[in-house]
């Protein structure tokens, strides 16, 4: 990866500034001592970095490791600033307030959150870090995008520091129910940090509704003369709902491409030609119901409904936030499952799960995608999930089916889709059944009807939808 250092008294102060935990690039250190750079996992960052790259803009973001000493970097043009965090923030920060408490709050308790005072008070340091790294940055009346739920006081913070600023945030996973977000002890502070933005964005209108409804109750907010808006004080902070999408047409090219095809065909040769292959893309998330989707494919073969001979299942996961607990347990629980799964229904030299715990590279997954006859994305609750939409983009064969969760955002939009309930095992399997065995015909206008939707609402219109309503004219227009 091409990442030069930049003396920071060079660098000009940037007009348009992406805030988030992560930089697009995350610093590994190998067993050496030695480090090296390798892409960010995670959706936010799929999304983000083909935009800010046409935008040439500035990324303000922790590098991943704790205790780095980074200096300001360019890439490809794009600067990007590292916040340093210690060992005791990492712990506290991220993996505590951030995704021991939030991350599962948000998504609908699937697993307990615990609050911690002491987490709590890391967040509120670091996010006044980050405000603090980011008013260093920004030109004179720059205009700011903050993403992501560890970063929520940040829109306040950062108005104190820079009144001058146009600040945008945007949430990339849920926004809980009221009931759930009530929990909150500190409930108050997180609804007036997002109302430090001017533009609020969610995935859907539902949670646009709750942060609105919210802060009317906790905070000194009041109903403004329009659906999307409330006042705080005379300051109009709008709130929107803005599905977030992927560059559906660089994935189309990819896809296209003779290596990739080359790819899978040669993926499908080494599974042994099999009729089927079921195929599942994620980070090793306890949201995204892996487990719910193994359990479902056990049952099928245990009743003969699908047969290990011709059928197989691929799981690619991601490693993530490995040193949180529920992240342990969940990865023992699948891999258990996996093992189980085998040791039944496998034969020498045929695995009836494959099971890869790696981050692949962008072309592996197209040509993944693209051997795939049935994708699966079945998570309890997801803000988005761009996978199901990348899996949509790569078809541009119209060949495949997604069975898609319908508590996942992308199911508002992908409404031809095979939608499941993952609570529902017969209803899951019922539906892998039916979405294995269709007619080609059947498959091929769900997918033509998937791809209209993927393929004209892209990042780009999504990036420019946001942006639009924060006030800031695309490049182009500029
Ligand atoms: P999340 O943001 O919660 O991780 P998304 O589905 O929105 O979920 O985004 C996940 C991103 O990570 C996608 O761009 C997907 O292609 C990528 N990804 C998931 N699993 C892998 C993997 N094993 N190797 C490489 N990239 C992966
Ligand atoms: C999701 C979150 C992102 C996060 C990513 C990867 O996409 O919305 O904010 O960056 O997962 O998770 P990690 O904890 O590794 O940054």
């Amino acid at each position: 990866m091409a990442v030069h250092t930049a003396d920071e008294s060079e660098l000009p102060g940037a007009e348009f500034v992406v805030v988030a935990n992560r930089l697009p690039v995350d610093l590994e250190r190998l067993p050496d001592g030695s480090t090296r750079w390798k892409r960010s996992p995670g959706g936010l960052v799929t999304a983000l970095e083909p935009m800010l790259r046409s935008r040439e803009g500035a990324w303000v973001g922790w590098p991943g490791l704790a205790d780095a000493d980074v200096e300001p970097l360019v890439e490809d043009g794009l600067q990007l600033h590292p916040v340093r965090l210690t060992a005791d923030e990492v712990e506290e920060y991220y993996e505590g307030f951030s995704n021991g408490c939030l991350w599962p709050l948000y998504h609908d308790v699937v697993a307990p959150p615990a609050f911690h005072r002491h987490w709590w008070q890391a967040y509120v340091k670091v996010n006044q870090r980050f405000a603090e790294a980011t008013a260093a940055v920004a030109a004179e009346g720059a205009t700011i995008w903050i993403q992501d739920y560890q970063l929520q006081l940040l829109p306040a913070a950062l108005r104190e520091l820079r009144p001058d600023l146009r600040i945008g945030f945007f949430l990339h996973i849920p926004f809980p129910p009221t009931e759930l977000f009530m929990q909150l002890p500190w409930r108050r502070e997180i609804v007036a940090g997002l109302l430090g933005a001017d533009l609020v964005g969610f995935h859907t209108s539902g949670g646009a509704r709750n942060f609105r409804w919210l802060a009317t109750r906790l905070a000194d907010a009041r109903a403004g003369a329009g659906r999307n808006e409330v006042l705080v004080g005379d300051r109009l902070v709008k709130v929107g709902a803005f599905p977030i999408s992927i560059d559906s047409a660089a994935l189309d090219r990819l896809a296209h491409t003779d290596a990739v095809q080359k790819r899978a065909a040669e993926i499908r040769a080494d599974l042994g030609e099999p009729r089927r292959i079921l195929l599942g893309v994620d980070r090793l998330d306890y949201t995204k119901g892996i487990d719910v989707r193994l359990k479902a494919f056990h049952e099928l073969l245990t009743e003969g409904t699908l047969d290990a001979d011709d059928t197989v299942m691929i799981q690619l996961a991601t490693p993530s936030r490995e040193r949180v607990e529920h992240y342990q347990q969940m990865r023992d629980d699948i891999e258990l499952t996996v093992g189980r799964i085998n040791g039944e229904f496998a034969r020498v030299g045929h695995p009836a799960v494959h099971y890869l715990h790696q981050a692949l590279p962008r072309e592996e997954l197209a040509a993944f995608f693209l051997a795939a006859d049935v994708m699966l994305v079945t998570p309890l609750r997801d803000g988005m999930n761009l996978v199901a939409k990348e899996y949509v983009a790569c078809r541009y064969d119209h060949g495949g089916a997604l069975v898609l969760s319908e508590f996942a955002g992308a199911a508002v939009e992908l409404t031809q889709a095979y939608l499941v309930n993952p609570h529902d095992t017969d209803g899951i399997k019922a539906t892998i059944a039916q979405a294995a065995n269709a007619p080609a015909e059947e498959n091929r206008r769900r997918m033509r009807a998937l791809r209209r939707q993927v393929m004209t609402h892209d990042v780009d219109r999504w990036a420019r939808s946001f942006l639009d309503a924060l006030g800031l004219p695309s490049p182009a227009d500029a």
